[in-house]
């Protein structure tokens, strides 16, 4: 089939508002927008103004009232529990609108902010649709997050409510929440009023009187009671969520998505991105507390009648490297959606791809990566083993759903390796260089979207328009700057190649290494510091701090480096992945005092690098050399 792609994008390119009315007819609305898009409201318009709508009734409600009560909506499967448990939409519907009752009691209001900080459970994905239900505004924090993370987003959030659940299980670990979660209210300035807490066999956590409450008593109390929540009407531009991501400072982001242009954004992505027609299985193997959870383990597949799969489990490990394959095989999957670091954890274990021939995979159809480029050799490693096309696509927290990607449900467009193909309709994308001039084909700019951003994408930041517009308005006018640098070929194709920023991604996960720093920089025998990402065979890259010394510390250095290791650990959390930290005599800084991150990093990963003209002096360049060599890194030359 030839793609349609071009044709759409064109018709998008053409009347944009006309494209997204279209797309919007796949919802239902309460009330209908006075305008598709409003170009003076907010910071650069806004979509579906003036519409009222409810995500969880379009996710939920409308499906069991269409006749898919029955079907499943929800498959649980957990390899670390031994557990499989399977919610058709008449079910979750049910026990969401059970639970926004529950949250309604405890005073959770319409507009007001419930933090979310649970494992992959079904409890976590009915908490952010019972918050969306009663017009509450969800922020999941992930479970990796430390409890000072946790922290600075309730006093960015101030949350009325928070949920949780007494643990998370990591392969040969129970991770206790509740002392994390404690810990993060007592260091907080602004407390909760109430937090519910479901309790797991595996750890119990103890409750505090009159703030705690038992999610399992409450569920069974309102059960009992036949209390339910109806969905409430919301603004269209309401938000239905707020999503914190790393960047440029040890403050955390909070990424805002409104309720329609949201929906409209996502349902459109099922069928003409993924492929997926209603009643299909659709698989993110990620976590709720990323976006990719949010919108393709959570909402997409819910807003289109399909059927999604929540594994709490890794790719490897639990129990092996088929456990992908098992999941597939057992509840029919169409197509997964993974990060390429699941892909290259799979292929350490079992190259040969032996686990793949055990199961019957013969319904799926396709492999989705996204959360850092996909490498060519490991694209060609599942089509090879798989036998099912491989599409990368590219996206952002900010953007809620893919900038580019390979639009299969529109025909498939050829694949080129390193390449998430084209953009999106919606995705006025341009390469730029420093003076915001377009670049030819082939060099390398800044990726920008030529304003306004389409439908899903962030109309602000929480409570601060201010930095939105410092940090993704101010580069180039009438642009937004996605802070990834990359080209686009004669025919087209985007190229995603680097950030811009101090952004780095390990395991598919985007942390901030100027906030890492901030954390080095709390250690008191630290004079200064400086992390870069360097690259790993595994997780893309890993974080690598080097550290100087006060005068005077003659303490062990291997001692100091474990304490800031575990620093960085306790503070940010585990997912930093925070291991290796080399003790210098000094950091390669230019005449004016910059340090030469760039460099270092171009040293450790063993690529060509030229001593920057302004450096005040070459020799300390030799010497990180030769400390990575010491500390046994091998790729510098
Ligand atoms: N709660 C508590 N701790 C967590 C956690 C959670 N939800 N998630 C991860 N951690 C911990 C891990 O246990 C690990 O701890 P350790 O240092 O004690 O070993 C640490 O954080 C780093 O985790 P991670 O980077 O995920 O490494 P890993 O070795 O445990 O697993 C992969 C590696 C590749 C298997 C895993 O990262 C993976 O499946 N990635 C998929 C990426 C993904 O989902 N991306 C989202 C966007 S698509
Ligand atoms: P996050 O906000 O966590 O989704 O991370 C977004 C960042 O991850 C992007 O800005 C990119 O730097 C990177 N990223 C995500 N997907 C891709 C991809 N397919 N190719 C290259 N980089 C990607």
């Amino acid at each position: 089939m030839t793609s349609r792609y071009h044709e759409v994008y064109e018709a998008w390119q053409k009347n944009p508002e006309a494209f997204w009315a279209e797309a919007a007819k796949e919802i239902d609305w309460y009330r209908p927008w006075d305008k598709v898009f409003d170009p003076y409201a907010g910071q650069y318009g806004r979509w579906f103004a003036g519409a009222e709508c409810n995500t969880a009734y379009n996710c939920l409600d409308r499906h069991v009232e269409k006749g898919r009560g029955s079907q499943a909506a929800l498959i649980y499967d957990s390899p670390v529990t031994n557990t499989v448990r399977t919610y058709s939409y008449a079910e979750l519907r049910d026990e969401v609108a059970t639970l926004a009752a529950v949250l309604s009691d405890l005073g959770v209001k319409r507009g007001d902010r419930v933090i979310i900080y649970m494992p992959m459970i079904p409890e976590a994905l009915m908490a952010m649709l019972a918050c969306a239900r009663i017009g509450a505004v969800h922020s999941v924090v992930f479970g990796g997050f430390a409890a000072p993370e946790l922290a600075t987003r309730l006093d960015d959030a101030k949350p009325v409510a928070i949920l949780s659940a007494s643990c998370g299980i990591e392969p040969g670990r129970v991770v206790a929440y509740k002392p994390l979660l404690d810990a993060a209210i007592e260091i907080a300035t602004h407390k909760p009023t109430s937090v519910l807490v479901l309790q797991r066999p595996m750890a119990q956590a103890s409750l505090v009187e009159g703030r705690d409450h038992d999610w399992a008593r409450a569920v069974a109390v309102a059960k009992a009671a036949g209390s339910k929540a109806g969905c409430v009407a919301v603004k269209a531009t309401d938000p239905l969520y707020i999503l914190y991501t790393s960047g440029t400072t040890g403050q955390p982001k909070g990424v805002v998505r409104d309720n329609g242009g949201h929906m409209v954004a996502l349902k459109w992505s099922m069928s003409h991105h993924y492929g997926i027609a209603p009643g299909e299985v659709f698989w993110a193997a990620s976590d709720v507390g990323w976006v990719v959870g949010h919108s393709y383990i959570v909402y997409a597949p819910l807003l289109h009648g399909s059927t999604t799969v929540l594994f709490e489990g890794k790719p490897v490990g639990t129990p092996d490297a088929g456990t992908f394959w098992r999941v597939i095989s057992q509840h029919k999957v169409a197509a997964l959606f993974t990060a390429p670091t699941a892909f290259r954890a799979i292929k350490k274990e079992d190259p040969q791809g032996t686990f793949i021939g055990k199961y019957d995979m013969t319904g799926f159809r396709t492999l989705f990566l996204a959360g850092e480029r996909a490498d060519p050799e490991t694209i060609k490693w599942a089509e090879a083993k798989l036998n099912v096309p491989v599409y990368d696509h590219w996206w952002q927290t900010e953007t809620g759903w893919p900038i580019c990607g390979n639009p299969v449900g529109l025909g498939a467009m050829p694949v080129k390796y390193g390449s998430p193909t084209v953009p999106m309709p919606g995705y006025d994308l341009h390469v730029l260089d420093a003076a915001g001039h377009e670049v030819k084909p082939g060099e390398t700019g800044t990726l920008a979207v030529k304003l306004p951003l389409p439908p899903c994408c962030l109309p602000t930041l929480w409570n601060n328009d201010d930095r939105f517009r410092k940090s993704y308005l101010s580069d180039f006018a009438g642009y937004y700057t996605t802070s990834d640098a990359g080209y686009r070929d004669e025919d087209g194709y985007v190229y995603v190649m680097a950030r811009t920023d101090d952004v780095i991604n390990v395991a598919g996960h985007r942390l901030s290494t100027g906030q890492m720093e901030e954390v080095v920089a709390k250690h008191k025998d630290v004079a200064e510091c400086a992390v870069v990402g360097i690259a790993d065979t595994m997780k893309g890259q890993v974080p690598a701090g080097f550290i100087v010394l006060n005068a005077g510390v003659n303490r062990p250095t291997k001692e100091i480096e474990a304490e800031v290791v575990k620093l960085v650990r306790d503070e940010i959390g585990p997912v930093a992945a925070f291991k290796s930290v080399m003790t210098v005599k000094r950091l390669p800084k230019t005449r004016s005092g910059k340090i030469l991150r760039a460099t270092m990093r171009q040293i450790a990963d063993g690529e060509t690098w030229k001593v920057p003209a302004t450096i005040d002096d070459p020799a300390s360049l030799e010497e990180i050399g030769e400390t990575l060599k010491s500390y046994g890194f091998s790729k510098q030359g």
